[in-house]
């Protein structure tokens, strides 16, 4: 049964405006396919009457039926007794339909790029190896540690200190990684109906998450070079919102990095606009060129952030471990939010999360080299072979955020990328209202010589979705394949 309905007049925006030369139902049909693939109108959601959607786009009543049909047809569409039209996917595709990124199971011979994550670093077995010598003086105690292992909190806290911004590890709370953290701070700080300023695009399970907490959404609008800073200012003040989720440290997807200059007067903003900053620091550590020092933590412009830490990118995912700092007399508070849900991160990941801290706070030498290569292989290969896709370099963090050559569809040349086994997520994901339709995010995150095989991909997908429908009809889903086991698939990770 369907739980959501999407209004005619938000399904007429997310249709925009039919493009010529085409009829009218099949440019309708392509609209909603695009918007089901790509999440936009999620799997499970009842859409408007025909009646309804009629009225709200200027086209006759046959034009929304026919195009209804060709959605049934094309398994975009089921129709359920009691619940009129639903979206749906098209068994055997990869396509996701919620906004979240999680990791794909991609079949041999896939090339994987909807995930921003590296492999573990070398070091982790040892690391490992040595944290399990530890274990035995936290064996006597029950194991449940809300506020995390001390001496892991004493390394967070030094690393904020070194960065500028002095910590006690009483300001720290472990978690069992950014995106737990993030949502410990919803449910302490957040209330349903609540305004939340938010950047689009931004990293999608962060969309998710503030959804499901039943906040309302104003985006703050980034650009692929960064903020505005007087925009930004402007749209915080005009929000009057409770917080402001912000990832200013190599902004995911864009890459890009706030400067002191912006965090001063964006800082100013939230102060007077009474909004508390939840401050995303994942990919903090994840700087490749260290050629200028880094801006100050935001918390040292406006001492009322809230800081979510992670060792996913700087060390790796699968410790599951990261961090919350916050002001003084917050942590309570979290506390409490937190043992809801989970009642401590793992011990023995505090531990091996502690020894690799120790040796390196943040990116290791050896990994930093790596991402640099990829990076260069990844950009040396687009501007070889696709010249018309636009990107800027970032100093940091983990993809390039792709511009397509104008009239190319990003979900079009993702669906059709999946058929060449190349998995990318499209712009769309990433936007807070729609829109973004003509961005792709690449990850840097595989060996070189991959992302040259990635770019090689691309390229063919790039001429599929530019090559002219002939019938009109949709071609990347129709062969979309299942996999091996004929299960369908998540698309990003
Ligand atoms: C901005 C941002 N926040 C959070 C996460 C997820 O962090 P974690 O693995 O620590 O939950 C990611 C991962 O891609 C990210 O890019």
């Amino acid at each position: 049964m369907s739980t959501h309905s999407v209004s005619a007049a938000r399904t007429a925006r997310l249709v925009g405006t039919l493009a010529p030369g085409r009829p009218a139902y099949r440019a309708l049909a392509d609209a909603l396919r695009l918007a089901i693939a790509d999440g936009r109108i999620a799997a499970g959601t009842r859409l408007p009457s025909e009646r309804e959607l009629t009225a709200s786009l200027d086209v006759s009543r046959t034009t929304v039926t026919r195009a209804y049909a060709v959605l049934r047809d094309t398994g975009y569409l089921t129709s359920r007794r009691g619940s009129g039209s639903v979206a749906s996917l098209p068994s055997g595709s990869r396509v996701r339909a919620a906004g979240s990124l999680f990791p794909a199971d991609p079949g041999e011979g896939v090339i994987d790029l909807t995930c921003a994550a590296t492999r573990a670093p070398a070091g982790v077995v040892e690391a490992y190896e040595r944290a399990v010598t530890q274990l035995p003086e936290h064996l006597a105690g029950a194991g449940y540690l809300t506020l995390g292992i001390p001496d892991l909190r004493e390394v967070i806290a030094d690393r904020y200190t070194q960065r500028g911004l002095p910590t006690s590890p009483d300001d720290v709370l472990v978690t069992s990684g950014a995106v737990a953290g993030i949502g410990i701070v919803l449910r302490a700080l957040l209330h349903h109906g609540d305004r939340v300023v938010v950047e689009s695009p931004t990293y999608p399970n962060t969309i998710d998450a503030l959804r499901r907490s039943g906040a309302r959404l104003t985006p703050l609008a980034i650009d692929p070079d960064g903020w505005d800073a007087t925009e930004s200012a402007r749209t915080i003040r005009a929000a009057g919102a409770s917080l402001a989720v912000l990832i200013p440290d190599f902004h995911n997807p864009t890459g890009a990095l706030m400067s002191d200059d912006a965090r001063a007067m964006l800082a100013r903003a939230l102060t007077t606009s009474a909004t508390i900053p939840v401050i995303d620091e994942t990919i903090v550590e994840v700087d490749l060129d260290d050629a200028d020092p880094m801006p100050l933590p935001f918390a040292a412009h406006d001492p009322r952030a809230i800081c979510v830490g992670s060792a996913s990118k700087s060390h790796w995912g699968g410790l599951r471990t990261g961090w919350i700092r916050a002001p003084k007399g917050t942590l309570p508070a979290l506390v409490e939010a937190r043992v809801t849900t989970d009642l401590g991160a793992p011990v023995l990941e505090q531990l091996v999360l502690l020894e690799l801290m120790r040796a390196h706070p943040g990116l290791s030498p050896q990994r930093r080299d790596d991402l640099r290569t990829s990076r260069g292989a990844l950009a040396d290969a687009l501007r070889t072979h696709l010249p018309k896709i636009g990107f800027r370099m970032p100093r940091g963090g983990l993809s390039l955020w792709c511009e397509l050559p104008p009239h190319v569809d990003a979900t079009t040349v993702a669906v059709a990328a999946e058929d060449a086994d190349l998995l990318v997520a499209a712009g769309p994901r990433f936007a807070v209202v729609g829109g973004l339709d003509r961005w792709i995010r690449l990850p840097f995150v595989l060996p070189p010589e991959v992302m040259v095989d990635a770019v090689a991909r691309l390229a063919g997908a790039l001429e599929c979705a530019r090559a002219p429908r002939a019938s009109g009809r949709v071609a990347a889903p129709a062969t979309t394949r299942p996999d091996a086991r004929g299960r369908r698939r998540p698309l990003v990770a």
